[in-house]
């Protein structure tokens, strides 16, 4: 399977914070917002992973990621020119993703909770259709929204309703089978002028094969887009990592416990970062995980 992180888009929401500088590539707390939305396709298992942005920022990616091989993973990169839908990705990522499945995850998308891996998994062993997470939410308009029958099977989808008929919000994670990309290719504008995931997600739904996990309140599904969710969101992950020593979506740890590198890079990258706590941690585990590598996973 492979992996998309679609990260463009034009951040005015955020300005000027964002004027000179890709919203993606903000901090949450101590590194980078795109880390915690790769973090999550690494969990997946996923290790080829495509990196959408916008033509003026897509450098920094590179310069962020370079190849991926410090993570024992295979970045490549492509421009979006201009914002013209989440479903584009698919348009833009037709040749990297070729007769694969897919995961789509949005670059502003933070989530964190116990069973995150097994949730993961699941969705990706799952050979046919299309898998979307659903997130109780307390103002559903500001998303794409799923009305589930009694048994959590998928009614309606509905992008950004005014009055919207369920509290599930569709978050932006994504697993598809190969048709999504001729399910996107079809795609036409919707009245906002994109090419909307929900249709693409409706028309798995019309072929029955839209499956929806919802996510347990244990879990957290973080919103990036305003300055105050910005805030918030790095401050539950100081608090987390405070209160527990452990880590959130550190890169080289989850592919050190993924098998994806070995020792040797993981001292090697926290002796790069030997000053902060985000190296401090490489290092610790380095030293600590024949103690507990099955807790830390
Ligand atoms: O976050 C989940 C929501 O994401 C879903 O519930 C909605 O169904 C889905 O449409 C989307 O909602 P938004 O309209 O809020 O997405 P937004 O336009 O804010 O874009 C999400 C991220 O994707 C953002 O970081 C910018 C990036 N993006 C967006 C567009 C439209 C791109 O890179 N390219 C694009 O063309």
């Amino acid at each position: 399977m492979k992996g998309i992180v679609l990260a463009g888009g034009t951040g005015t929401r955020l300005h000027p914070a964002t004027l000179s500088i890709n919203k993606q590539l903000l901090p949450v707390y101590d590194k980078p917002m795109i880390y915690y939305p790769v973090s999550v396709l690494m969990l997946a298992g996923i290790r080829e992973i495509l990196i959408i942005s916008s033509p003026e920022h897509l450098d920094n990616y590179k310069r962020l990621f370079g190849t991926g091989e410090q993570f024992g993973l295979s970045f490549s990169y492509a421009v979006q020119p201009r914002p013209e839908g989440l479903a584009q990705a698919f348009i833009i990522g037709r040749d990297f993703v070729g007769t694969d499945d897919v995961a789509l995850v949005l670059g502003d998308n933070l989530f964190f909770g116990n069973g995150m891996s097994e949730l993961l998994r699941r969705a990706r062993t799952r050979t046919e259709g299309a898998t979307v997470f659903a997130y109780h939410v307390e103002n559903p308009s500001a998303y794409g929204v799923v009305t589930l029958d009694r048994d959590g099977r998928p009614l309606r989808l509905v992008e950004k309703p005014p009055e919207p008929e369920s509290p599930w919000a569709v978050t932006g994670l994504y697993f598809y089978d190969n048709q999504v990309l001729d399910i996107a290719a079809a795609v036409t504008p919707s009245a906002r002028g994109e090419l909307e995931i929900t249709s693409v997600n409706e028309a798995y739904l019309a072929r029955g094969q839209l499956h929806v996990e919802r996510m347990s309140r244990g879990y957290a599904w973080l919103d990036t887009g305003t300055h105050d969710s910005l805030l918030e969101a790095s401050e539950f992950v100081r608090t987390l990592q405070h209160r527990q020593g452990l880590h959130v979506a550190c890169l080289e740890e989850i592919a050190y416990l993924q098998g994806f590198i070995g020792k040797e890079q993981l001292i090697a990258r926290g002796n790069l970062f030997a000053k902060t706590a985000y190296g401090k941690n490489l290092l610790k585990l380095a030293k600590d995980d024949e103690h507990h590598p099955e807790f830390l996973k």
